[in-house]
């Protein structure tokens, strides 16, 4: 398609971020900014910290916030938290956890890896084992991925915390919770949770650019004795009461009014209904994906039904399947796009985000894409997909 032309209707992004942005959230956008020394803008960032302790569900946490993306919060959460050569335990939960890992080493720090476990959640029982190997407590933090994007499985955090109390181990609890934020349940003070990692272009329905930490106090004294040097990232710096000097620079303004726009959707909604809403319309998915996978092309790519991410499904592809012709096919005839796998996975699987702002007739609308696409492709599948999703969707409310 050539950039003028234009398509009758919406397209639709079912992508696991950036997501759909809801018309709320670009109308906040457009406006002009104000001038560094605006209370106003005071307001708004107050506001916006105030709406993402609300999200995080933290009462104790500092919010510190990056004109960034995901990258860069994790970027954050590195340099404040460890010491060069320092060690982290990252258990490989896929292909965020891997990136993850090696932006640590790319700075100077040692990663303990566990296993991956192809098709299945972090084991929370490799977290316990590696910490009890480390006798000398060397490791200074575990970075767990709650949802692996690229894997499509989500981890228990609960189970996480007791194994890391388990091996009476004093390791810095850190999650990044960049693809499961308001989709999935997540209490950051209640988990005992360090540090929580989070961007903007997911759950949180804006456009990519803010990167954001919410850091206890214990993580936060860790940070202050940290002798690693740092400037951009540091959050000691980020205490200033001017907002020029808590951004390190000028704040992302009108990224900052989607923000709070969307935060304010969210609240409208209410944070459990949100989650009720992802819950519902992962199980569309995965029923059709159940449905299609009988004709033995393709299937669920996390083996555990109860891991499977409410945000994003991955679906592994049989050899011979040319998936990206598919996708191509579904974006420029259909208008829906999904997204291809990362890694090491790409080119044999897929994955359909069904976070952020959706509802079901837009859900129905991809998986029926997904369907003449494949059926333009010539790609086998069981035809029973759409009948299973509306079957869930169609589900007395609860
Ligand atoms: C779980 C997770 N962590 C980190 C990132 C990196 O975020 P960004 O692409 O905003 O740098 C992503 C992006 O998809 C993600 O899904």
């Amino acid at each position: 398609m050539s950039e003028t032309e234009r398509i009758p209707g919406e397209r639709f992004l079912l992508a696991p971020g950036p997501t759909h942005i809801p018309g709320e959230v670009l109308n906040a956008m457009h406006r002009q900014p104000m001038d560094h020394g605006d209370p106003r803008l005071e307001q708004l960032i107050a506001s916006c910290d105030a709406g993402l302790r609300r999200v995080l569900h933290t009462k104790k946490a500092e919010i510190y916030t990056f004109a960034s993306n995901g990258h860069g919060a994790w970027e954050a959460a590195i340099e404040n938290l460890l010491a060069p050569q320092q060690a982290v335990l990252i258990p490989m939960a896929g292909h965020f956890s891997e990136q993850w890992a090696i932006q640590v080493e790319a700075t100077g720090r040692r990663v303990i890896r566990t296993k991956l476990r192809e098709g299945y959640p972090i084991d929370p029982n490799d977290v316990e084992q590696a910490l009890r190997e480390d006798s000398k407590h060397e490791i200074a933090a575990v970075f767990v991925v709650h949802t692996d994007t690229a894997r499509g499985c989500t981890c228990d955090l609960q189970a996480i915390r007791k194994a890391i109390d388990a091996a009476r181990h004093p390791a810095l609890y850190v999650v990044d919770v960049i693809s499961s934020l308001a989709a999935a349940p997540f209490e950051m003070d209640a988990l005992g949770v360090n540090v929580a990692i989070g961007g903007s272009q997911k759950g949180l329905m804006c456009p990519p650019g803010i990167g954001f930490v919410g850091v206890d106090e214990r993580a936060e004294a860790i940070a202050a004795n940290n002798p690693a040097p740092r400037y951009y990232w540091d959050w000691g710096r980020r205490k200033a009461k001017y907002n020029y000097t808590q951004f390190c620079g000028s704040a992302p303004q009108n990224l900052l009014f989607a923000l709070e726009a969307a935060l304010a959707l969210l609240f409208r909604e209410g944070l459990e209904a949100v989650q009720a809403r992802h819950a519902l319309l992962a199980r569309a998915v995965h029923a059709a994906v159940e449905a299609w996978s009988s004709a033995g092309t393709m299937s669920l790519h996390c083996r555990v039904p109860a891991a499977r991410s409410v945000s994003v499904t991955t679906i592994d592809v049989a050899p011979g399947i040319e998936i990206d012709a598919v996708r191509a096919v579904a974006r420029e005839r259909f208008q829906v796009s999904f997204a291809p796998a990362l890694g090491v996975q790409r080119g044999k699987a897929f994955r359909i985000g069904h976070l952020g702002d959706l509802n079901a007739p837009m859900i129905l609308g991809c998986l029926a894409a997904i369907e003449a696409a494949m059926t333009v492709c010539r790609v086998p599948y069981g035809r029973e997909g759409m009948h299973r999703a509306i079957e869930v969707l169609a589900e007395p409310e609860r």
